[in-house]
Formats: C-alpha cells, sequence, structure tokens
C-alpha cells in the first residue's frame, strides 16, 4: 500500500453498494472472468453481457472452446466486432489444454498475471483484471477508466501508462485487489465519467484535485493524423460501367470493392485519361485527397454493378462525382 490520499475504505464500501448487477461478478470461474475481460476490451458493457452469456453457454469451459472448430466460436462471436479476439481467444483455450511438457497448463488457466501474460490475446491489462479478480492476485491493473479517475484526482492533464501504474500499484487495497480494481473502474464508468461527471455523489471527491474542473483531466489524446493525397483512375467499359476491384483483405478497407487508387501527387502517365475532380475524405486517422481522372478500359475489360458490390464511403463519394458530371451512361 502506498502513500496515496485516497481513502480506500470509502471507495470499497461505495462500490460494495452501488456496483451494477453485472453478471460476471456473480462467478468465480476463471474462464467466465476471462470471458467478460476480453468482451468488455473494445464492446461496451450492455452489448458485452448479451455476448457473455452466449459465449459461456456455447463454451462453458476452457475444453470446450479448445476443441470446438475455430468457425464455430467465430459464428458464437458474430456481431461482436474485432474477431481476432474470438480467435486468439480459441488459440489460448488450445495452448491451456495442452500438457506442461508441451508449454500447456494441463488445462487449468494460469493463476499469476505474470504466466496470463505469455498467453495469446492477453496484454498487461487483461492479466492483472484475471489475476486479482479471479485469483486474489495483488496486482493493480490500468484502463481508461482507472487512468480518468488518477488524472482527476491528481490534477494532471496527461498522465503516461507509467504514472498511471504507479498510481494504482501506490492505492491498490491487496486485501480485495479484484473488489479494488473493479471499484476503481466502475467509478470511472458510473461516476467519474468522461463527459458528465457525477462529482456531487462521488465517494472520493474529498481527496480529488481536480474536482473544480473535471474537464481538464485527462486532456484529449492528440490523435496524430496523416494527411495523403491519391490519384484516382476510373475505367469505364464499352457499355459505360466502371471497373471495380477487390481490396486486399488487410490494409485500407480491406475485403470492399472500389476504383484504384494510387498514393501520389502525380498526373497519371497515360494521357488519355482526363481529369474528373476532387474528393475529400477522412477517416480516425487519415485525411484522404483523392484526385480523380477517368478514361476507357482497355478492349473486353468488363465493367461493373456497383449496386450489387459493397463499397466503402470514399468510392460512394467518387461515384458521385461521376455522377454529377454525367460520366455515366446509366445511372
Ligand atoms: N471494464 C472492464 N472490466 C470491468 C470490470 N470487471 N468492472 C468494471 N468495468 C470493467
Amino acid at each position: 500500500m502506498g502513500h496515496v490520499a485516497l481513502d480506500q475504505a470509502v471507495l470499497l464500501n461505495w462500490y460494495d453498494h452501488h456496483q451494477r448487477d453485472l453478471p460476471w461478478r456473480k462467478s468465480c470461474h476463471p474462464w467466465h472472468i476471462l470471458l467478460s475481460e476480453i468482451l468488455l476490451q473494445q464492446t461496451q458493457v450492455s452489448r458485452g453481457i448479451e455476448y457473455w452469456h452466449r459465449m459461456i453457454e456455447a463454451f462453458p469451459t476452457i475444453e470446450s472452446m479448445a476443441v470446438a472448430e475455430v468457425d464455430h466460436v467465430l459464428k458464437a462471436w458474430e456481431g461482436a466486432g474485432y474477431y481476432s479476439r474470438a480467435r486468439r481467444l480459441h488459440t489460448l483455450a488450445q495452448q491451456v489444454m495442452l500438457p506442461l511438457s508441451e508449454g500447456g497448463h494441463n488445462g487449468v488457466l494460469p493463476q499469476t498475471a505474470e504466466d496470463l501474460l505469455k498467453l495469446p490475446g492477453i496484454g498487461p491489462y487483461t492479466a492483472a483484471a484475471v489475476a486479482s479478480i479471479a485469483f486474489s492476485q495483488p496486482i493493480a491493473c490500468v484502463d481508461g477508466n482507472i487512468r480518468r479517475v488518477m488524472a482527476r484526482q491528481s490534477a494532471q492533464p496527461a498522465p503516461t501508462v507509467n504514472q498511471t501504474q504507479q498510481w494504482a500499484d501506490d492505492c491498490l487495497e491487496p486485501l480485495r485487489p479484484g473488489d479494488w480494481n473493479q471499484a476503481l473502474m466502475e467509478l470511472g464508468a458510473t461516476v467519474c465519467k468522461p463527459r458528465q461527471p457525477s462529482c456531487e455523489v462521488c465517494p472520493i471527491h474529498e481527496s480529488c484535485s481536480g474536482k473544480s474542473t473535471p474537464h481538464s483531466y485527462p486532456l484529449p489524446n492528440k490523435t496524430k493524423t496523416k494527411s495523403v493525397t491519391y490519384r484516382c483512375e476510373v475505367r469505364l467499359d464499352e457499355t459505360g460501367q466502371p471497373v471495380l476491384y477487390q481490396r486486399p483483405p488487410s490494409g485500407l478497407f480491406g475485403g470492399l470493392w472500389g476504383f484504384e487508387l494510387f498514393e501520389s501527387f502525380d498526373d497519371p502517365s497515360d494521357h488519355m485519361l482526363g481529369y474528373v475532380g476532387q474528393v475529400k475524405h477522412t477517416l480516425s486517422h487519415r485525411k484522404m485527397t483523392i484526385n480523380v481522372w477517368i478514361g476507357r478500359a482497355e478492349g473486353s475489360v468488363q465493367g461493373h454493378h456497383p449496386k450489387e458490390l459493397a463499397l466503402s464511403g470514399l468510392d460512394h463519394k467518387i461515384l458521385e462525382l461521376l455522377h454529377s458530371k454525367d460520366c455515366f451512361v446509366s445511372p
């Protein structure tokens, strides 16, 4: 226990009386707790509850997942998003089922954060959360909620991961580590909220240095947005339909259909292409400017009917530009 001013007994007492009724909190099955933490990484709590029930029904034990086909696991996960989580969980289950002599765990989930961290799909947060909640290991976890509580309590606009971990280590309640970690997360999720914090009902407002200006802590991350210029070469077939390409499964707009894009400021080398205009499109980390050119497809190349294929928002904008310039015979 460290030298943080926060009153642990008061926060734990608040958690005991005000925690949300989340189904995995009634379970002491480590596999069920692991499932909840993996689901909550990138899924909101209400959907997390739905998928947690679905997953433990389909895979009540590690072994049941280990022997299942990965497609069966993906099917149960369908709609929860970030499918690599499901694939890695399947691999994790198979790895845990292996005998010790083959680098496995004889079918038993390891209990320390250090050992959990070596399993696929388990990062520092999940390792500490599962070790503390399922196995009462005295280890502090750090997530976005805890970082926000820390930033406000200590009035730090931009705490680093290391600073947040240090703070969490200092204020860990080692006798009830799982409840302690969840109490901090719960406070961040339900009281010390990002937009409208309810400071008036906060059990630890006394020790909070940031309560007069909670919105200053933490400051939003500066997301580095890159500006990128592309050249798009649209080709029409003999009937006036555009030729589309299916993008590779990984990368920008993976698996969707669209026009050919080149990351370049240059005009096309094909002098038969005519300039149509410019389209702008913004993604979370990228500002795209696309110079659109048009020409005929070679010989017998067949175009596509864009309405029948899945296109990205950017490709729809390009289509609209082409329509607005009457580039197509058919709409
Ligand atoms: N977010 C992720 N896991 C959580 C938990 N166990 N309690 C509260 N919030 C969480």
